[in-house]
């Protein structure tokens, strides 16, 4: 893809979907900096272009930080957050702090250092239980977490910033990403890179509430597709686009794909709903196709075959 990106910060680079994102832009050419506190991303992500890239370890938070890395940049992909659903939901004001006034302090520094586009990662947690499915970006949004209202106040601002300032900015609603390098390691983490790690360990799941929520899972690469085309494509400035792949999966199905990948057969350990679940969760990626051309290209069993085997690598 000719990226027309010379240069792009991507706050948040050291993390599960950043780093892919960042070794996609260093293939295609572009000098890339990494701004990441490492507070549940690793070094280890950015190993394979670790010399090629210019990494600053510091939070989105501090506006010096933020000026170092944003001069010469045409393009900012801002994924630094507190992903947790749960945790924002324990700890709203910190998690705002972050979400809310760390992504402001990202839009106001691409303004001052005249940046041209900036893409953030939002999510399809802002639709919340709205009963409509699949969810369209023109439905009015229900958050039913901290973690919701967050990002659905990122994309207020953003659009606020593309009309006070004439800055380019373009939402990606992300549904359920999954893939290699997803940290399993905290109870908070996504429920597939938790779901193999049990499994390579012939250890129970927990299910929280009965297991029949659904989620989209939308495999990294092509969430990696989509932002890129978002970075470049002239129509996407001043919009929302979902980013998933029209097809849910039920959690009790999704634990007996990866036990069966496994060739494990435990029982499962059934626990409460948690504050601030939503049930089903299925994106529309009609705007997204017609408008950026995106199309995702990994099916759901090779995109979680190829995830077990990197889990199974130990890597
Ligand atoms: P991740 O935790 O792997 O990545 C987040 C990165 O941000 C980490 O490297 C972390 O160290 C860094 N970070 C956190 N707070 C920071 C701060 N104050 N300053 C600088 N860096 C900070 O999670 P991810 O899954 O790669 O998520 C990336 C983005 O995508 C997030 O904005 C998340 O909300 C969004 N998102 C993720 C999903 C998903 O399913 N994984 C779905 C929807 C939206
Ligand atoms: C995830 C992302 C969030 C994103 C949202 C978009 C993470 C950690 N969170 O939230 O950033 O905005 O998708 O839709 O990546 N579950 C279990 N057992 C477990 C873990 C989870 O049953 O051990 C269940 C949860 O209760 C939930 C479902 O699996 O119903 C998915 O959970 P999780 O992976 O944490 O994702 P979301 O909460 O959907």
């Amino acid at each position: 893809m000719g990226l027309q990106i010379n240069k792009a910060l991507v706050t948040g680079g050291a993390g599960f979907i950043g780093s892919h994102l960042v070794d996609a832009l260093v293939q295609s050419g572009c000098a890339v900096t990494v701004l990441d506190s490492l507070t549940t991303g690793h070094v280890e992500n950015l190993a394979s272009v670790r010399d090629r890239v210019d990494f600053v370890q510091g939070d989105i938070r501090d506006d010096d930080a933020l000026d170092r890395c944003m001069p010469g940049c045409d393009v900012v992909f801002h994924q630094a957050a507190v992903v947790s659903v749960t945790q924002t939901v324990q700890d709203p004001v910190t998690s705002a702090r972050v979400n809310d006034l760390g992504t402001i302090q990202v839009l106001d520094a691409a303004r001052r250092h005249g940046v041209r586009r900036v893409v953030l990662a939002s999510s399809s947690a802002v639709y919340g239980d709205a009963p409509q499915l699949p969810k369209t970006e023109s439905m009015i949004p229900a958050p039913m977490s901290p973690y919701a209202v967050q990002k659905l106040t990122n994309e207020y601002y953003a659009a606020l910033y593309g009309r006070l300032y004439e800055l380019e900015a373009v939402c990606l609603r992300y549904f359920n990403v999954y893939g290699p390098r997803q940290d399993p390691s905290s109870p908070y983490s996504g429920v597939i890179s938790i779901f193999m790690s049990r499994a390579l360990q012939a250890q129970a799941p927990v299910i929280h509430g009965d297991g029949n929520q659904t989620r989209d899972f939308v495999f990294v690469g092509d969430v990696v597709q989509a932002n890129l085309l978002a970075a470049t494509h002239a129509d996407a400035p001043g919009r929302i686009f979902n980013v998933g792949t029209s097809q849910s999966v039920a959690i009790n199905a999704l634990w007996q794909s990866i036990a069966a990948l496994a060739g494990v057969a435990v029982g499962v350990q059934y626990g409460n709903s948690r504050m601030g679940d939503i049930l089903h969760s299925l994106s529309s990626i009609q705007r997204a196709r017609e408008i950026l051309g995106f199309q995702p290209e990994v099916r759901f069993e090779e995109g979680l075959r190829r995830t077990f085997d990197w889990y199974r690598q130990g890597r």
